[in-house]
C-alpha cells in the first residue's frame, strides 16, 4: 500500500476537499482507498455524507492502542457510489492525542505501524493532517511515501510552506528518505493578477516540486461538500473534478516511478 499525506499548517487551503477529492478519485480509477482523518476537526467523513454515531471508533482509539485497527475503525462509502473507498473518521478526542503521542517512545511511528498492520487489501491510503506541525502531522509525514501540500495562491503562502519544507526535511534525515513533496496550487482564480503571480513564484521557487495540475476555485466543489458527496461524484465534468483527476493521475505516475527506481536500487 501506498500512502499520501496531505498537509499543510494553514487551515482553509483545502486540505480537506483534496484528500476527499483524490481518495474519491482513485476509487473510482478502480483501487482500493483508505482515507483516514488526522484532523480533530473531523470533517473528511462529513464531506462523505458519513455521520459517525457516538460509538464509533476514530482515529484516535486507532491511535491510542486500544485494540482497534484501522479497518475496523473504517466506515465504508459505498453509500456514496464509492465501493472501493473507505473512512477512518476522526473524532474530537482525537485532539488529546498530540499530547499523548508526545509522551511516548518511538511517538512519530504509531501511524506507520498501524497502517502496516490494518491494511490488507488497500491499494493507497490518504491521510487528511490537522492544521498544526505537531505529533499527528509527524506521524503522517513519517508513515508517507509522498506528502500534497495544498498551497492558496495568495501572499505569503510560501513563506508558510518553507516551515513545512523544514519539517519534512527533518523527518528525511531521520525515519523517511523517499519522502517526495508535490505543492498543489490550489482555490486558483485566473482572473486574480495576484494568483497568477503567487503561481509563478512557487514554480520559480520551488520548481518540480509544484504540481503540474493547479485546482482553480469552482463553486460545485462548495456544493457538493453540502450534499456530502466528493466533487468527482456530483459534479463529473466540473473543472475542479477534471483537476482532481489529473493530480491523481499525476501522484500515480509518481508513485510509480519511485517504485521503479527503489527495484533499479535493489537489483
Ligand atoms: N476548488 C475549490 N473551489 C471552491 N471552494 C473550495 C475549493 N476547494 C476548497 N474549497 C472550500 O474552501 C474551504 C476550505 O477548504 P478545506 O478543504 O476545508 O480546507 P482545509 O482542510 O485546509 O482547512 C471550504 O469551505 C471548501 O469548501
Ligand atoms: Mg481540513
Amino acid at each position: 500500500m501506498r500512502v499520501i499525506a496531505v498537509a499543510n499548517q494553514k487551515g482553509g487551503v483545502a486540505k480537506t476537499t483534496t484528500c476527499q477529492s483524490l481518495a474519491a478519485a482513485f476509487a473510482q480509477d478502480g483501487r482500493r482507498v483508505l482515507a483516514v482523518d488526522l484532523d480533530p476537526q473531523a470533517n473528511l467523513a462529513i464531506g462523505f455524507g458519513l455521520d459517525p454515531d457516538p460509538g464509533q471508533p476514530s482515529t484516535y482509539e486507532v491511535l491510542a492502542g486500544r485494540g482497534v485497527g484501522l479497518a475496523q475503525a473504517a466506515l465504508a462509502a459505498a453509500t456514496r457510489g464509492l465501493e472501493r473507498l473507505a473512512v477512518v473518521p476522526a473524532g474530537p478526542r482525537l485532539a488529546q492525542a498530540e499530547a499523548e503521542l508526545l509522551g511516548q517512545v518511538g511517538f512519530d511511528e504509531v501511524l506507520e505501524r498501524r497502517l502496516a498492520t490494518a491494511a490488507p487489501g488497500f491499494d493507497v491510503a490518504l491521510i487528511d493532517c490537522p492544521p498544526s506541525l505537531g505529533a499527528l502531522t509527524i506521524n503522517a509525514l513519517v508513515a508517507a511515501d509522498v506528502v500534497v501540500v495544498p498551497v492558496q495562491c495568495e501572499f505569503f503562502s510560501a513563506r508558510g510552506v518553507v516551515k513545512l519544507l523544514d519539517l519534512v526535511d527533518l523527518v528525511r534525515e531521520r525515519r523517511n528518505p523517499g519522502l517526495t513533496v508535490r505543492l498543489v496550487p490550489t482555490l486558483y482564480d485566473q482572473r486574480n493578477g495576484i494568483c497568477k503571480q503567487v503561481l509563478g513564484e512557487l514554480r520559480r521557487e520551488f520548481g518540480d516540486d509544484v504540481s503540474p495540475v493547479a485546482v482553480g476555485v469552482d463553486t460545485r466543489v462548495r456544493e457538493a461538500q453540502a450534499r456530502g458527496l466528493p466533487v468527482t461524484i456530483y459534479a463529473p465534468t466540473a473543472r475542479a473534478s477534471e483537476a482532481y483527476r489529473a493530480l491523481a493521475r499525476d501522484l500515480a505516475a509518481l508513485l510509480e516511478r519511485e517504485e521503479a527506481a527503489h527495484v533499479q536500487q535493489a537489483a
